[in-house]
């Protein structure tokens, strides 16, 4: 009797994880799309701007175009009340934050929110450290769908237990939930994160600029340039449910059009969580034509979910390759340089062999579709000249898709 009482419990315990797991499983298996205030915002967050947020999301055509998630960055937080429950700022979000979640939900939209692993949050807020499981059931019951976790003021703990121990205490929780690892790539999450959550930062912060490097005493933010040439290295540890995350985008934060394209591509092609990290309620078409463009989305969604590489390097003209699920290819030339380059790729030559995964591009005598997706249209050919002369400017892209044709 005393061993069926036992067996009985381990099996139900059993079904309850086997449940609690099947909830987390098949989140992100493509990398998430959508929208995080820090970038443009920092601290200057409230229920009002959020919600004019999933508002400008659905209305500018953003959440057709797949994205997906609004997420509240640091700063909505004040304290803790005497039990220990996270005190949400009063008079930025009087409402609260289920409502919000609510509000975001019926825009048919998900809702996300960010604490840290540390005492404090990097803006010196409350953290979760202590009150992981607390804060992990609020989360629950107000609906929230994803967690970014940062990693401030974490002195004497260890990254892989921490951040562990938020994952565990989110799926104890039991409302499905992504969950964002953000600790800059010091403790390498790429090499254990796979099992903990569903994307890792790889860098220190992106700052609001295309190529730069920016002090701010004691910690340097980045330029979208300089945290593409970080990613080296990292592409086998990508892939469905689990992606390196270069940080937030700043599309639509002052770069030039080239720039802006040239980020959003790349970011396409390493694979990257599509961010965007501008005023949705304020873009000039230029910012939403570069955000919205679906050819491009679809190069960074494709569900075969692997991470683009950097092919070869020749006069600071950069070929980026990343193979497709259909078995086709995107084929990105990245101007490095701010002046003009001008070359030419001869088709009956180029092939390209993904040293990770030995798959093989081969254009010479293949029936192929060669689509420019900021163009919009298909290259077309000479008679006898199987070749394409690019002329790029300065920080400008050329982005293809390369596919067989279907025979009709
Ligand atoms: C860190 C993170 C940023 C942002 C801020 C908030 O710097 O890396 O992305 O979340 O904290 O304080």
């Amino acid at each position: 009797m005393k061993f069926t009482k036992i067996t009985l419990a381990v099996a139900m315990s059993l079904v309850t994880m086997v449940a609690v797991a099947q909830k987390f499983e098949g989140l992100a298996m493509t990398p998430p799309m959508g929208w995080n205030s820090w970038n443009k915002f920092a601290c200057d967050v409230s229920e009002k701007l959020i919600k004019e947020t999933a508002d400008a999301m659905v209305t500018t055509g953003m959440k057709d175009a797949g994205y997906e998630y609004i997420v509240i960055d640091d700063c909505w937080q004040i304290g803790r009340d005497s039990l220990g429950f996270i005190v949400v700022d009063p008079e930025r979000f009087p409402s609260g934050i289920k409502a919000l979640a609510d509000y975001v939900h019926s825009k048919g939209l998900k809702f996300g929110i960010y604490s840290c692993a540390g005492d404090k949050t990097c803006g010196g807020r409350p953290g979760s450290r202590g009150y992981e499981y607390q804060d992990a059931l609020m989360y629950a019951k107000w609906g929230v769908d994803y967690l970014k976790y940062d990693w401030c003021f974490t002195e004497h703990l260890n990254a892989q237990g921490a951040y562990t121990t938020m994952s565990k205490a989110l799926k104890e929780a039991g409302h499905p939930i992504v969950f964002s690892l953000c600790e800059w790539g010091g403790n390498k999450p790429w090499l254990w994160a796979k099992e903990v959550g569903h994307l890792w930062r790889t860098t220190g912060d992106i700052h609001n600029c295309y190529d730069c490097v920016y002090s701010h005493g004691s910690w340097t933010a980045w330029g979208a340039m300089q945290i593409l040439d970080m990613q080296d290295g990292l592409r086998q540890y990508a892939g469905p449910g689990h992606w390196n995350d270069p940080d937030m985008m700043q599309v639509g934060n002052g770069m030039t059009y080239n720039q802006e394209r040239s980020h959003f591509s790349m970011w396409a092609m390493i694979a990257a969580p599509l961010m965007s990290g501008n005023d949705l309620r304020d873009m000039n078409p230029q910012t939403l034509s570069v955000l919205t463009n679906k050819e491009v989305i679809a190069v960074n969604q494709d569900k075969l979910g692997i991470q683009g590489f950097r092919h070869e390097v020749k006069d600071s003209v950069e070929t980026w390759i990343k193979p497709l699920s259909d078995g086709s290819w995107a084929v990105a030339f990245l101007n490095c340089s701010e002046q003009v380059r001008k070359f030419s790729i001869d088709w009956n030559t180029f092939s390209v062999t993904d040293p990770l995964y030995k798959m093989t591009l081969t254009t010479k005598d293949a029936n192929l579709r060669f689509r420019d997706v900021w163009e919009k249209k298909d290259l077309t050919f000479k008679r006898k000249k199987y070749q394409s002369d690019f002329v790029l400017d300065g920080d400008d892209i050329v982005m293809l898709v390369i596919s067989p044709k279907v025979k009709k």
